[in-house]
């Protein structure tokens, strides 16, 4: 069970909103691992079969991830999943670049380190993959060039760890990309109405994640990843304003704010996934770089 905030250690304070940011507990950890560990995010299947799956949900994400493959050699994916993006980042990206995937789940990790086997032949830089906390990276201060991210740190207890570990490691000039849930969505506001749904069905019943406990193992992952099970039974799913990404992000430049993602993909033609209707906030960050020392 996840304690009550006040049970918590207190960490440190946050940057921008200074206030207090609390360590996760263990039991957070575990939770989140516990979770993806059993239903690792998207598709379950062979790389093909998941490629599909993913870019037919999010058909403008593989131009994109090319886009940001060719702009930057050294790549340090938060909460890489089964590594079905950091095949493609690594088929793009400059021989002589770098990939490295961090994730909580150590299932996962190992998906995406067997499929990096399979597809060696394939890939123009070989990824490496850690099990790790985007809350914690095992990184040197200022040495990443770009960061990305995709649907990751929302599902995070305090997501301003992570924004303050990017902050760290980026190198001054350095990029990050990330994709976080938009609020006031249609495919947000099911997914948190369902998750009300259950937990007053919880309350009544004294059960656990009574929906998920249903529907898990039930294969419904073709057309829908795992969001379905992920609405259910993740431990924190959250959405953002756009004043919400403002704040979490105040440390770092701000070079991209919209929205993208299909709620209804059927209603869409365009290929790039813009839209008034976006799921995600598609965000690009820079560090900036250092200040010359003022002369003496
Ligand atoms: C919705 S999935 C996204 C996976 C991948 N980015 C994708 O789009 O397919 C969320 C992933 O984040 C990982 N995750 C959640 N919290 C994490 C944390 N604190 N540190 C690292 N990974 C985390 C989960 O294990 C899971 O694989």
């Amino acid at each position: 069970m996840l304690q009550a905030p006040e049970s918590r250690a207190p960490g440190y304070r946050d940057w921008a909103t200074h206030l207090p940011v609390m360590r996760p507990t263990l039991s957070e950890l575990q939770e989140t691992r516990e979770f993806w560990n059993a239903s690792p995010c998207g598709r379950q299947g062979t790389l093909e079969e998941r490629k599909v799956q993913r870019y037919r949900m999010e058909p403008w994400l593989p131009d994109k991830i090319r886009e940001i493959a060719t702009a930057n050699a050294n790549v340090v994916e938060l909460g890489c999943g089964q590594g079905t993006d950091a095949m493609v980042l690594c088929s793009w990206l400059p021989s002589g670049g770098s990939y490295l995937g961090i994730d909580h789940s150590d299932a996962s990790v190992e998906i995406a380190r067997d499929t990096a086997m399979a597809e060696q032949s394939r890939l123009r830089v070989a990824p490496t993959f850690q099990v790790g906390d985007a809350g914690a990276i095992d990184l040197e201060n200022d040495s990443v060039d770009c960061i990305y991210s995709m649907g990751v740190l929302h599902h995070m207890e305090d997501e301003r760890r992570a924004f303050r570990e990017i902050h760290r490691v980026l190198k001054p000039g350095g990029s990050a990309y990330l994709w976080l849930y938009r609020s006031w969505t249609p495919k947000v506001a099911v997914a948190k109405a369902l998750r009300r749904v259950q937990e007053g069905v919880d309350r009544i019943f004294g059960s656990d994640r009574a929906f998920y406990k249903m529907l898990y193992g039930r294969h419904m992952e073709g057309s829908l990843g795992t969001m379905v099970l992920e609405c259910f039974g993740v431990p924190h799913l959250k959405s953002y304003t756009r004043s919400e990404v403002l704040r979490l992000t105040s440390d770092l430049e701000v070079t991209r704010l919209a929205p993208v993602g299909y709620s209804f993909p059927w209603l869409h033609r365009r290929n790039d996934g813009q839209g008034f209707l976006g799921y995600f906030w598609d965000i690009e960050l820079r560090k900036a770089w250092r200040q010359p020392p003022s002369a003496p």
